[in-house]
């Protein structure tokens, strides 16, 4: 049998915990693996293009059959460019299935030889998205375990201002954000 190339694509703004999840059981199933990151202009994401490939690169350097490549426009052309013959996607509850399920119709209707492969992340990260992981850190919450520990190294380094003044408000309110009776100063609140 020839050998077996898949292209894992995304966003990967962060790369989450659930991604290399899925980027290490990719790795066991598929002699290559390629993990494609969409350089989007249409959206302006939280980390540039340089910080998520080197994100990414730094995560899978244990894994030798995994290659971090960025690309753009069409995924099923990007795909025959670098003769993938899958797509892997992640499923983590029913809710992903719908939008999963259109998007790989589409990529079939485009390129009818690239199959859609899914696999599900372990359970503990069904909850897990960068979408949520940049909220919950843009308010300066903790975001570790849902984050590899150099994503969530560098998640505190951009948004400091926010987890600076979460931490303060920490101090001065400990476990506070008005649940417990007590205003930002720390007065009982009436
Ligand atoms: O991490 P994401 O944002 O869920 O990944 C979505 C991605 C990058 C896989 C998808 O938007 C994509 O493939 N974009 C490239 C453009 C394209 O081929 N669009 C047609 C998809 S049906």
């Amino acid at each position: 049998m020839s050998k077996v190339s898949a292209l894992y694509p995304g966003s990967f703004d962060p790369p989450t915990n659930g991604h290399l999840d899925l980027i290490e059981r990719g790795a066991r199933i598929f002699e290559e693996l390629v993990v494609g990151i969409l350089r989007n202009s249409e959206k302006i994401p939280m980390f540039s293009l340089a910080e998520r490939l080197e994100m990414l690169k730094t995560l899978t350097a244990h894994l030798k059959n995994v290659r971090i490549e960025s690309f753009h426009g069409l995924m099923v052309e990007y795909a025959k460019s670098i003769h993938a013959t899958c797509v892997l996607r992640g499923i983590r509850a029913v809710s992903d299935y719908e939008y999963e399920l259109q998007m790989a119709l589409m990529n079939r209707k485009l390129e009818p030889t690239l199959e859609t492969v899914f696999m599900m992340p372990a359970d503990k990260y069904s909850y897990v998205s960068s979408r949520l992981v940049r909220e919950v850190a843009q308010a300066g919450g903790p975001v570790k375990g849902l984050v590899p520990e150099v994503v969530e190294q560098k998640l505190r380094e951009k948004l400091e201002p926010a987890y600076r003044f979460h931490d303060e408000m920490q101090k001065a309110s400990p476990g506070a954000s008005g649940s417990r009776g007590t205003t930002r100063k720390g007065k009982k609140k009436i």
